[in-house]
């Protein structure tokens, strides 16, 4: 198949069913416009809306995007400030629109310590969306991988102490259960904008076997363009699990 007509084959074939993205590339986004960061996030915001339509079009079932790390609280407090309020905008703004177009609103991270009325609009968004079966929308919020990974160690020991869960039972898969999301399948594909080409802490367990896409956009310029893109140097790729290449036939 020539690259055009891969693309153009994008939605029902071979979609990726996981899609995640370190969004990032804001601040970098204004500065080159002479623009102040804030001004990058509130782009930020329409891009993910965008992202989200064309998630829904193309035909993935579970999006995560990475919205705010547990090391971000590391920046000046008024740009956390910003991206807090910015949050806040985006679930009263958007959770009906969402909650209408069927997409389901998950959360993962750390939820103690934060705000309580962003506590609350978190849960809210969750609750009216739980039924929703179109699109899941996982939000990474104050969300770090180790964090993740040693708060489900934390679970699991307690298990242990209480005498249901042997020391040797603690196998990959028994700790996997453990994690924020451990319903949701592993992700396919990660897509980090903005040149960068690591993880920040994002979903490192999760990733074992993910495709990792770094795209040289900045994420306000993301679009359903940028997302076809994505997925048709995903289905390049040879996945293999550690085992061996499975024939495609094409
Ligand atoms: C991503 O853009 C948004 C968040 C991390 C919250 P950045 O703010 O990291 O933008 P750059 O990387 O500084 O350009
Ligand atoms: C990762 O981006 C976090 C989010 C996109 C929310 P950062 O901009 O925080 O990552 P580093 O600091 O460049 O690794
Ligand atoms: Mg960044």
């Amino acid at each position: 198949m020539s690259e055009a007509s891969l693309a153009i084959a994008v939605p029902p074939f071979d979609v990726p069913r996981h899609v995640a993205i370190i969004m990032d590339g804001n601040g970098r986004w204004a500065a080159a416009r002479g623009l102040p960061r804030v001004e990058g996030h509130r782009r930020g915001v329409e891009a993910l809306r965008r992202t989200v339509r064309a998630a829904s079009d193309i035909g993935i079932s579970v999006l995560t995007i990475f919205s705010f790390s547990s090391e971000n609280w590391s920046r000046p407090p008024a740009e956390v400030r910003e991206l807090m309020s910015l949050l806040r905008r985006f679930i009263r703004h958007d959770l009906a629109d969402l909650h209408r177009s069927h997409v389901r609103v998950r959360v993962i991270g750390e939820r103690e310590g934060l705000d309580p009325d962003i506590a609350a609009l978190l849960l809210e968004a969750e609750e009216l969306t739980r039924e929703n079966e179109r699109l899941t929308l996982v939000v990474a919020f104050n969300y770090g991988a180790r964090q993740e990974i040693a708060r489900a160690a934390q679970r699991v020991a307690a298990e242990v102490a209480a005498g249901r869960l042997t020391a040797q039972g603690v196998t990959a898969e028994v700790l996997g259960r453990y994690l924020d999301a451990s319903d949701l399948p592993d992700p396919d594909l990660i897509i980090r904008t903005s040149g960068e080409q690591r993880l920040s802490n994002f979903l490192l367990w999760q990733a074992a076997y993910s495709e990792l896409v770094f795209l040289p956009i900045y994420w306000p310029e993301f679009d359903r363009a940028a997302l076809e893109g994505a997925i048709v140097e995903y289905r390049r790729r040879e996945r293999r699990f550690g085992g061996l290449a499975a024939k495609t036939g094409s």
